[in-house]
Order: structure tokens, then sequence, then C-alpha cells
């Protein structure tokens, strides 16, 4: 905790290729545990998780996706998507802190993550709900491949003063 879990935060990078080693039952429960206990508005919780770790499936959504090539080598992907079944003011923000949350633990468990954008991108949205099966009422926000990292990149801050206003613009 503490300082600890700040140098987490510096150390999560996009992590885009991987190693053969799967990911544990066990930690994948630790990753979803992770992404619930995210701040939710109203604590409504609208997110839900399609955790994909067949072949062809993960190589369905590499194809579909023009970004998420590395989907071919990972042995993981996570759709972090919302169920807009009813009014879900909030359902991007919630989500999005669900992922980051999983993001973080990924680091913290020495698992590499990328986070693939596919909402608002209609195209991807339906081509994720088609591989899927997705119903009308989910939207996939995001395709989060993970697996154990074949690549290493530095952790960094990127603090930038001139984007930081005191009291006032
Ligand atoms: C909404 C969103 C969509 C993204 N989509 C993609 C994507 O489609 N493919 C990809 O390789 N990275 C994607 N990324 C990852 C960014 O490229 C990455 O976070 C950024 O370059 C900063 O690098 P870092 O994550 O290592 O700090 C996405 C990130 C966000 C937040």
């Amino acid at each position: 905790m503490g300082r600890e879990f700040i140098q987490t935060i510096f150390a999560r990078r996009s992590i885009r290729k991987y190693t053969d080693r799967p990911v544990s039952k066990e930690d994948i429960r630790t990753l979803l545990e992770a992404a619930m206990a995210a701040p939710s508005a109203s604590n409504r919780k609208p997110w839900r998780f399609i955790v994909v770790t067949e072949r062809r499936t993960l190589d369905a959504l590499a194809e579909a996706h023009p970004y998420g090539k590395m989907l071919y080598e990972a042995p993981l992907c996570i759709s972090v998507c919302g169920d807009l079944t009813e009014m879900e003011q909030f359902w991007v923000q919630d989500c999005s802190a669900a992922t980051e949350n999983l993001l973080l633990a990924a680091t913290a468990l020495g698992l590499g993550a990328v986070w693939l954008g596919v909402y608002p991108n209609q195209e991807r949205v339906a081509a994720v709900r088609a591989i899927l099966g997705l119903p009308e009422t989910v939207t996939p926000l995001n395709l989060i491949s993970i697996g154990y990292p074949a690549e290493e990149k530095e952790p960094r801050t990127q603090y930038d003063e001139s984007r930081v206003h005191w009291e006032h613009w």
C-alpha cells in the first residue's frame, strides 16, 4: 500500500507482446474483482465482462479490430461492456473506472495489458457484438488484451505542469 501502489500506477504501460503462458483462473478472478471494486454512479454497476480464452474467438477479435492485432498472440481478452437495459447515464465513466482498475491489477500481478477502444466506433461495436454474441442492450466499451509480457517498458509519470491550472484557468 501507500507509495508502492503509486509505483504500480506509473508502471502500468500498454503491453502488446506476450509469451505463451496462460493466465490462471485465480488471476482472472483477481482482475475481475479489482474491476468491480471501481466507483460507479449511484453504485448501479452497469459493467459486464466477457472473458475470452478460446483461440478462435481471440483470433476473430484480432481480425475485427483494426488496432487489435496483438490479440492473435494474447492468451486472454476481457471485454468490458455496459448493460444499457435501463437508462445508464454514466455507463462509459463506470466502465472506464472498472477498466483502469483491471489494468492496474494486471500490472500488480506481473501481467501486461492494453486497452483497445471499441465504443463509440459503431463499426467496431457491431463487429464485437456479433463475435461475442452480445444482445443489443449490451455495448462493448473495449477489449483488454492480456498476457505475460514479452516486452519491457519503463515506468513513467508523464507529469506536465502546463496542463495544471491552480484556482482558475
Ligand atoms: C480509449 C483508449 C483506446 C485505446 N485504443 C487502443 C487500440 O485500439 N490499440 C492499441 O494498441 N492501443 C490502444 N490504446 C492504448 C494507448 O495507445 C496507450 O494507452 C497510450 O499510447 C499511452 O501509453 P501507455 O498506456 O503505455 O501509458 C487505447 C487507450 C485508450 C485509453
